[in-house]
């Protein structure tokens, strides 16, 4: 019966163990996203706490980011009555999974309702996505005044690369393929993959350019171009870069130019050490269960 009992509980350990490293795995693997911008328009109005705008507002952001686990990468919502009315949406990347977009837009949810709670109008970029909401409808609209969040990396490629010459040409031809692509429920995107042959050995370019669907094609086009002058203006020779819009993104990202730019990949490493801890808890835990018997 000792046996038993002991047999039992030794299992219990294991599967203790082996549950508790599993749901810690997953929460290594959990997709990371990066908060980039929140901007709370402080020439827009301001409400009060538990005002029927305030309530309009909580239940906006509620509906976009329970809705977001089901959805495609962009939603819109609008609540309340006049003069109260709550215009929301959340944009997502089409390059990442659904849980990142979900994960995203749940962050972006909590940082907008914990950072701006007097002004009628916010926005917050994410890497991943942003999330806004405003007292008036921005439907359609081209918004070309709005915040924008950019981030270049911080490695250039070298000053006698000619990416930098190259990169107006190339983002054009995809605008003006973005801007003609009408897929719903995510039309004006396109995502471009691109080998470069230089310094005698090649790299990879990903590029995507994205517009919120609820934009007509020449607003689309304009809102693209902005979105890559920035880009030039401020970062042309950087080995990637994102310039996020309200109402468009622009991405491109390198792989790093052999042999003078290998650097070693740390995430890996780490990740493989967190791993192999978790594989000595699960070891530890059936030599338990095996002493325990
Ligand atoms: C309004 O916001 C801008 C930038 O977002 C900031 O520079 C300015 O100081 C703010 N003004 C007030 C009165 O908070
Ligand atoms: C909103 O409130 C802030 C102070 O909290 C004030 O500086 C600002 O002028 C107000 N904005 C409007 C539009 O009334
Ligand atoms: C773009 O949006 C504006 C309003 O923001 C609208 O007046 C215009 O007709 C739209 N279309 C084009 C092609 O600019
Ligand atoms: C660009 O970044 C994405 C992740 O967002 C990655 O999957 C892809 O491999 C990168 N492309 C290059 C060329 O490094």
């Amino acid at each position: 019966m000792a046996r038993v009992i002991s047999f039992s509980s030794a299992l219990c350990w294991f599967f203790f163990f082996f549950f508790f490293s599993f749901s810690s795995l997953q929460t290594i693997s959990q997709p990371r996203v990066n908060h980039l911008l929140t901007s709370c328009n402080n020439r827009s109005e301001n409400f009060t706490e538990d005002s029927s705008y305030d309530t309009n507002r909580r239940s906006a952001l509620k509906y976009l980011r329970t809705t977001s686990s089901t959805t495609p990468p962009y939603l819109s919502v609008t609540k309340g009555l006049s003069p109260d009315t709550v215009y929301g949406m959340y944009h997502c990347r089409v390059d990442i999974t659904k849980s990142t977009c979900r994960i995203c837009v749940r962050n972006a949810v909590t940082e907008i309702s914990r950072s701006c709670t007097s002004q009628k109008e916010a926005f917050v970029f994410y890497e991943q996505c942003m999330v806004r909401y405003s007292d008036y409808s921005f439907f359609g609209l081209q918004e070309l005044q709005g915040p924008n969040a950019l981030l270049p990396s911080t490695s250039n490629f070298p000053i006698t690369s000619r990416f930098g010459e190259k990169l107006p040409g190339k983002m054009n031809k995809l605008i003006t393929r973005a801007a003609s692509t009408i897929l719903w429920p995510e039309p004006y995107f396109v995502m471009d993959k691109q080998h470069v042959n230089e310094f005698g050995s090649s790299y990879a370019v990903d590029t995507l350019v994205q517009c919120s669907p609820d934009l007509d094609p020449g607003n689309c086009t304009v809102c693209l171009r902005l979105a890559v002058q920035g880009i030039l203006d401020c970062c042309s020779q950087s080995r990637s870069a994102l310039n996020f819009l309200p109402k468009c993104l622009v991405r491109f990202n390198t792989s790093s130019l052999p042999p003078n730019d290998v650097v070693p990949s740390l995430g890996f490493i780490e990740g493989n050490k967190i791993f192999e801890s978790t594989f000595i808890v699960v070891i530890t835990a059936s030599a338990l269960a095996l002493v325990g018997l």
